[in-house]
């Protein structure tokens, strides 16, 4: 059995600004986009055998051509993503083959540097019989839920909360399901599976799997990545 990967990487990346979407953007000379592909096709326990990448309409061919040497054995497809990371998710969802896969990942282009203990670690808990996955870190920041006026509400428990990352790992059928719900204020995939009712579990994450939102985060990860090779 395989694995297959779905990049959503069809984001404008506003918050990051500059003039190309934010999957196009370079660290160390190469997009974060060849980034996220390198880094999972680096996990090799995974037996990933196919990708399926969204990206802005109309950048299809010429993402397809650049990523065909990155995607080693695996199957490579790219279409165009939709209005919303859930659509850009659900339209590549379209596209993975139903047979020989019991795991698909969902991975966001904007983190490059997802290490390979992490992916496999999300895999294997997928294998293992959780249908839905999440890797996840400690929030170090004290989080308090605000009204529409930015009075504060309440202060949750900070022991009791994380921060999610990806990859993503589902149950092929799980993830499809979820996927079949109206899909409206989901910021990620596990969330549709907790619309479900579908018990998502947790696995370590790292903070080198952090997102790339900001300019600031832009500057970490070359550092990140300035690191590694040297
Ligand atoms: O905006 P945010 O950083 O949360 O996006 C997470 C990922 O979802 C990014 O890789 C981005 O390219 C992708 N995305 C997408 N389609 C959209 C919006 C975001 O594929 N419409």
């Amino acid at each position: 059995m395989n694995t297959a990967a779905i990049i959503p990487a069809a984001g404008l990346g506003l918050r990051l600004g500059g003039a190309e979407p934010k999957a196009f953007r370079e660290v160390g000379g190469e997009s974060l986009l060849v980034h996220a592909v390198r880094g999972l096709t680096a996990a090799t326990a995974t037996g990933l055998s196919c990708f399926v990448i969204a990206v802005p309409p109309g950048t299809e061919d010429v993402v397809g051509k650049q990523l065909e040497p990155y995607a080693g054995a695996a199957e490579l497809h790219v279409v165009a993503g939709g209005a919303e990371r859930t659509d850009s998710v659900r339209m590549a969802l379209e596209l993975v083959p139903v047979d020989g896969i019991d795991c698909i990942l969902v991975h966001d282009a904007a983190r490059p540097f997802v290490p390979v203990d992490v992916i496999e670690r999300v895999v294997a808990a997928v294998r293992g019989g959780a249908p839905a996955v999440v890797p996840v870190v400690p929030v170090t920041d004290t989080i308090k839920r605000v009204d529409s006026d930015g009075r504060v509400v309440d202060t949750p428990d900070r022991s009791a909360l994380v921060a999610v990352q990806t990859p993503q790992g589902f149950e092929p059928s799980v993830l499809r399901r979820a996927h079949a719900l109206e899909g409206a204020g989901a910021t990620d995939d596990a969330m549709l599976c907790e619309r479900l009712g579908v018990t998502v579990q947790t696995v370590a994450g790292s903070e080198d799997a952090f997102k790339i939102t900001r300019p600031r985060d832009l500057q970490l990860a070359e550092w990140l990545l300035a690191e590694r090779r040297s």
